[in-house]
């Protein structure tokens, strides 16, 4: 039997937005309730209308915000915020233009610390990966939209 990853529990999100013609502001319930286990491997896809919840569930995985209530365990520990163990992909790729995918791709390993052997290595094995090994020294308006999130994918993966 496979362990549990992931598990959300009565998780609840509240907005607070503004209110109409400059009014109190009022609470919008954008999550309610969710509760959900995610086991060791498993491949989950989240699929439902626009404006459903999908990214807000995935910005309180990524510790981007906190529930209003109910919690969201990792590992059996409390998500307090972002961290090294959870990678994020971007809806709008979110790479940075003035670096070509290689060095996108090596940013995070640059933070991690890495040696310029070691994440050229890395950034190339994931490049390779997800297709793109003839296009490492491009910048990203130089690719297309579906090679830019590769390089997103990459970068995450590394
Ligand atoms: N920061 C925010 N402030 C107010 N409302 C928000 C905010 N983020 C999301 N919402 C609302 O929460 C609901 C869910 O949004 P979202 O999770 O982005 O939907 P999806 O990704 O499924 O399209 C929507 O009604 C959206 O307007
Ligand atoms: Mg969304």
């Amino acid at each position: 039997m496979t362990t549990v990853k992931i598990r959300f529990e009565h998780v609840r999100k509240e907005f607070v937005v503004r209110g109409e013609g400059g009014g109190p502001g009022r609470h919008f319930t954008a999550l309610e309730d969710i509760t959900l286990d995610v086991r060791s491997g498993e491949f989950l896809a989240l699929v439902g209308p626009s404006g459903c919840g999908k990214s807000t569930l995935l910005d309180l995985l990524g510790g981007l915000t906190l529930p209003t209530s109910g919690r969201i365990l990792l590992d059996g520990r409390p998500i307090a915020g972002p961290g090294r163990d959870r990678g994020i992909v971007f809806q709008q790729y979110a790479l940075f233009p003035w670096r070509t995918a290689e060095q996108n791709v090596e940013f995070g390993l640059d933070i991690a610390g890495l040696k310029a052997k070691q994440r050229l290595d890395v950034a190339r094995h994931f490049l390779d990966l997800v297709g793109l090994s003839g296009f490492v020294d491009r910048y990203p308006h130089e690719l297309s939209g579906g090679m830019k999130q590769r390089v997103a994918i990459a970068r995450s993966l590394a």
